[in-house]
């Protein structure tokens, strides 16, 4: 089995909370110890300036980030660990990419579409306060994930969609340039909790109902006690359904702990009691973390070396690759190849075009390419050049439902819609 490569971003716009402790940090830093896999995780900065235009912010938030995932036990020596911004080749990816893209596929992202519903619900233009910027997350999300060659990307079902786009991204390019890109999968864990936050609802910087991962014991202890319970007495049985202490204590500990909470939940435990358990509970895993995150806060020039780190590591694999990216769309330098030769091609180029040869085994193929340059077919050998001729003909006449007649398949990410579309063309061009 190859090398899985696993690669996720955290937008660096805010401070770490225990919903992303539970449900990114902890479950990430435990999947990069697998054997076999390749993880490379990094601090979206370039996102953070979508969403906020705060300065002091998108620095503060990510030196908090890069050192909460440090004190939760990231090896950057195991893993590639590092700052979207450090890597120059990513906008120019993004370019790239960006010229694949059709504009209606960003149109129906659920970020962009959000907001043009909201506008319109309020009777206002629907662009209204719409960056740009917001409108290419997709793209600049794509470019992250498709410069390193992703199988995986862990992300919550919100990022789904995006990771769909970079798919289609990834093939629209393979097909106009050639296979330069792996189409990535979302990697959904079913197993990880969404905790929710001090109201009940998903814990969320948007709620502003968040506990923060790293705040002192006091404070954490005072944020505990501040999560919504119902008005029973001690004494009462409680319900752990629906109770959001009960989640959020069940995300820390084992099962027999979550046992006896459950057990002391139905004898009446009061509330108060209840809380100090959960305290006691979250502050037994996350102290010693919380020790080494103020090291790393206090000396911020050691993540900046960690990150300068894992920076060079990921250009070692960014800057070649974008090289050969370069290459494949023409951005070229002049006198290597054909460029005279390239207006003629350009003119012919508007067809496609079946190609047909004999090979040194004597036996005679075709190929066919596609007006881009994509080879969409490719025969076996032909003992005759009639019945070469024949099966060209067969594919002219048919599209795609000459092919299996002719045991031939299509290469690529070529569809039989666009072999159609291909043999349309030609016949149109005859006419
Ligand atoms: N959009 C992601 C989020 O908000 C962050 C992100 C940026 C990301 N680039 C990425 C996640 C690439 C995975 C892969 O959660």
């Amino acid at each position: 089995m190859t090398t899985q490569r696993v690669l996720t971003g955290i937008t660096t716009s805010g401070t770490p909370h225990l919903g992303n402790y539970v449900g990114a940090v902890r479950p990430a830093v435990q999947a990069s110890t697998r054997p076999g896999v390749q993880s490379f995780y990094f601090l979206a900065d370039y996102h953070a300036l979508i969403k906020t235009g705060d300065p002091a912010r998108v620095q503060r938030s990510t030196l908090e980030i890069a050192a909460t995932w440090l004190a939760a036990g990231l090896d950057p020596e195991r893993v590639v660990f590092y700052r979207q911004s450090d890597i120059p080749e990513i906008p120019e990816l993004t370019w790239f990419l960006t010229c694949v893209t059709g504009k209606g596929v960003l149109n129906r992202a659920h970020a962009y579409k959000a907001s043009v519903d909201k506008n319109t619900a309020a009777g206002t233009e629907p662009d209204d306060g719409v960056t740009a910027g917001l409108f290419m997350y997709p793209v600049l999300m794509g470019a992250d994930i498709l410069m390193f060659n992703a199988h995986q990307v862990p992300v919550g079902r919100d990022q789904i969609q995006h990771i769909e786009m970079a798919r289609d991204m990834a093939s629209s390019f393979n097909h106009v340039y050639g296979e330069h890109f792996t189409l990535p999968e979302a990697l959904i864990e079913e197993s990880v909790a969404t905790l929710p936050g001090l109201d009940g609802r998903k814990m969320s910087k948007s709620y502003d109902n968040t506990i923060p991962l790293f705040v002192p014991r006091e404070q954490l202890k005072k944020l505990i006690a501040g999560i919504l319970t119902d008005s029973r007495a001690p004494g009462e049985p409680k319900a752990t359904e629906g109770s959001a202490l009960f989640q959020i204590y069940q995300a820390f500990a084992s099962a027999e702990e979550t046992e006896t909470l459950r057990q002391a939940y139905a004898d009446g435990i009061a509330w108060g009691d209840a809380k100090q358990m959960l305290f006691d509970r979250i502050d037994r895993e996350v102290a010693p973390m919380r020790a080494s995150y103020e090291s790393y806060m206090a000396n911020p020039q050691r993540v900046e070396d960690i990150l300068m780190a894992g920076a060079a590591k990921a250009r070692a694999i960014a800057t070649p690759f974008t090289q050969k990216l370069r290459q494949a769309v023409g951005l070229r330098h002049l006198a290597t190849g054909t460029a005279t030769a390239a207006p003629a091609k350009a003119a012919k180029a508007a067809l496609p075009v079946f190609k047909q040869y004999r090979e040194k085994d004597g036996l005679f193929y075709f190929k066919l390419q596609a007006a881009d340059g994509t080879l969409l077919l490719q025969s076996a050998g032909f003992e005759a050049p009639k019945a070469c001729a024949a099966a060209i003909a067969q594919v002219q006449a048919e599209g795609s439902g000459a092919l299996a007649p002719l045991g031939l398949s299509l290469l690529g990410s070529a569809t039989p819609v666009e072999l159609d579309a291909a043999m349309t063309a030609l016949r149109d061009a005859r006419a």
